[in-house]
């Protein structure tokens, strides 16, 4: 699955999948304003650490196609603004920061040109940005591919697949992997409250493909694995702090410490551009804390009291000790965590 995130020369914007419905409805969603992009992010249309870098990357091209309409003097500080905006949009994700400024810093090396000159160089950046999360994510297959071992139950949080990120996935990248290397393997899907990004999305695309999967409560996790029914952990990450330390979806940290109680290995996958070197620990991470509407309904339905207060934390932390490997697309690095993702950027 690939046509998820697509750029449309016709209508010269960037059309998303809108998430948020699947797997009830495959809608699709324009964005042709900055405003839209924004609001992609934010309300998740689009969603996963490595799409939002890859909507934040056309969206800045987006954005200067806006300011060129606009036709307003100072482009380059009505741009600037609309940058802002964009990489404002989710805080825990490295990759949305990390596509902005790798917009500006392209901006900058382009040095004096011209706002259309400009969007040219945008609109390819953003180009191989897309391509190459998807190369990304094969290799990350490969290499956590070789990890798993036939007849295998991998269990997965949240959705870190195809949809999250350009292409076949990092944590469902590993899954991919291990299939195509011919193993019979299967997984089982944590719903992932609130947002059901297990449930909904890991669950459509790998059904989609074929490759067994169950879905599973979140509140299941501990006896499936007293029962023996895991044997791997596959998580993704939205940032991987300088010492190892793994953020991603709210849960993980749980799962992570009952794959240690029950001796079973924990891996995060994501790509190498997800550790964040100016990040010291996990606890350093912000974390975003989004709509109470996620937790206090279902659809339009509410289930909690009127009045009662909620928390919707997305993310939380999982600390270093507890990963058995971090799988990267230029191999998988293992403890001592600080000294080799050093090593790594040396
Ligand atoms: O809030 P979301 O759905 O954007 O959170 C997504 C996750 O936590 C994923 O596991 C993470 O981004 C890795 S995606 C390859």
């Amino acid at each position: 699955m690939t046509d998820h995130i697509q750029f449309s020369p016709e209508k010269d914007c960037l059309v998303l999948l809108d998430q948020r419905y699947l797997p009830n409805r495959e809608d699709w969603f324009d964005c042709t304003t900055t405003d839209e992009i924004y609001y992609a992010l934010i309300t998740m249309v689009v969603r996963g650490a490595p799409a939002i870098g890859v909507t934040a990357a056309y969206g800045c091209y987006v954005a200067a196609r806006e300011v060129q309409k606009s036709g307003v003097a100072d482009w380059k500080s009505a741009l600037a603004t609309k940058l802002d905006q964009i990489e404002k949009a989710r805080p825990t994700a490295v990759n949305l920061r990390w596509a902005v400024r790798e917009m500006r810093r392209v901006w900058q090396e382009a040095g004096d040109v011209s706002l259309e000159e400009l969007c040219g160089v945008w609109l390819a950046r953003a180009k191989e940005i897309h391509a190459g999360d998807i190369e990304m994510c094969e290799l990350i297959g490969k290499f956590g591919g070789a990890l798993i071992d036939e007849g295998d139950t991998v269990m997965t949080h949240c959705n870190a697949g195809a949809l999250a990120t350009a292409g076949y996935g990092t944590a469902l990248g590993v899954i991919r992997g291990a299939v195509d290397q011919g193993k019979k393997i299967s997984v089982i899907a944590n719903e992932t409250r609130p947002f059901l990004q297990g449930a909904r999305l890991t669950a459509y695309e790998l059904h989609k493909d074929g490759i067994p999967v169950k879905v599973a409560c979140d509140n299941a996790c501990a006896l499936l694995m007293k029962k023996g029914l895991v044997q791997k952990v596959v998580v993704g990450a939205d940032r991987i702090a300088a010492n190892g330390d793994a953020v991603n979806k709210i849960g993980t940290f749980g799962v992570a410490l009952l794959a240690k109680h029950f001796g079973i290995p924990f891996y995060v996958a994501a790509p190498v551009y997800t550790i964040d070197p100016e990040t010291p620990t996990g606890d350093d991470v912000p974390i975003e804390d989004r709509t109470p509407r996620e937790v206090t309904h279902i659809g339009d339905h509410q289930i909690t009291p009127e009045g009662v207060q909620v928390y919707n934390l997305a993310f939380d932390p999982t600390p270093n000790e507890l990963i058995t490997g971090i799988v990267t697309e230029k191999g998988v690095i293992y403890p001592p965590y600080k000294e080799n993702i050093a090593k790594l950027f040396a």
